[in-house]
């Protein structure tokens, strides 16, 4: 089998968090000690994925190379790099991979997704899944700002993008390991009311193919993309890092 390969999306503008992201790309903001971006790169690494694709654009694209290089603080000997034109969506980036994909599985991570602990053992569940997808599911107490998953059992029953009136607690994270037909259902899809390609919609393609997995994610889970949750991934970040401290 071929070996999974890793995709970050790293684009869109940001305009949740204006003006910080007026002069840079919204992944390169700090979070404690470190810029965004270096938490979804560390999550791929230690689930044992190299072979990672940044898909990045706007007008602070040329910094991901400046910043990250060849990767070598994560012991990375090369990464791979593509730029997403425009502000297409989640699924528009994500067709950005898929040269990079050979006809392989990918996991997907939103650059600005961060986890407590780690996604080994889901990427290993997944490597052994024939064919589908998989997603990670948390639960959470603002699910309107998110996909949301209805749940029955070890079932799925529907997925909806940002509901008035979330029908559970269950988040879709933005960590999605997928088989190579997502590349052919995300040419299927019309952009959504808020004008771009949604993972949601390509998330529930499976879903009616009977093909959508899902585990619920161990750990705490957080996005950054507003002020609020980029403030909070700062708190769980450094209350991680300290807890990981020998203080002598
Ligand atoms: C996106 C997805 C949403 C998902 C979230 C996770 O939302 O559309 O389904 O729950 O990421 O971070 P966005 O950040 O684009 O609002």
């Amino acid at each position: 089998m071929k070996n999974l390969k890793g995709v970050i999306l790293a684009g869109g503008l940001g305009k949740r968090l204006y003006p910080l992201t007026k002069i840079t790309n919204k992944h390169l903001l700090p979070v404690y000690n470190k810029p965004m971006i270096y938490y979804p790169i560390q999550t791929l690494v230690d689930a044992g994925i190299t072979d990672i694709l940044i898909v990045t654009g706007g007008n602070h694209a040329g910094e991901f190379l400046r910043l990250l290089g060849n990767g070598s603080e994560f012991g990375l000997k090369h990464i791979n790099y593509t730029y997403q034109e425009g502000e297409g969506g989640i699924a528009h980036a994500l067709a950005l991979a898929k040269h990079f994909a050979g006809g392989g599985k990918v996991v997907v991570i939103l650059g600005d997704n961060m986890i407590e602990k780690n996604i080994r053992g889901y990427v290993e569940k997944f490597k052994k899944q024939l064919s589908g997808a998989k997603i990670l599911l948390k639960e959470v107490e603002d699910p309107a700002r998110f996909g949301v998953a209805e749940v029955k059992g070890n079932k799925i029953i529907s997925i909806v993008e940002k509901p008035k009136k979330p029908k559970s607690n269950y988040a879709v994270t933005g960590i999605y390991m997928y088989d190579n037909s997502v590349f052919d259902i995300i040419k299927t899809l019309k952009p959504s009311g808020r004008g771009e390609l949604e993972i949601t919609d390509v998330n529930n393609d499976y879903l009616r193919k009977g093909k959508l997995t899902f585990d619920v994610l161990d750990g705490w889970w957080t996005d950054s993309g507003t002020f609020e949750s980029l403030f909070k991934a700062n708190k769980l970040i450094v209350d991680r890092e300290k807890k990981g401290q020998i203080i002598l």
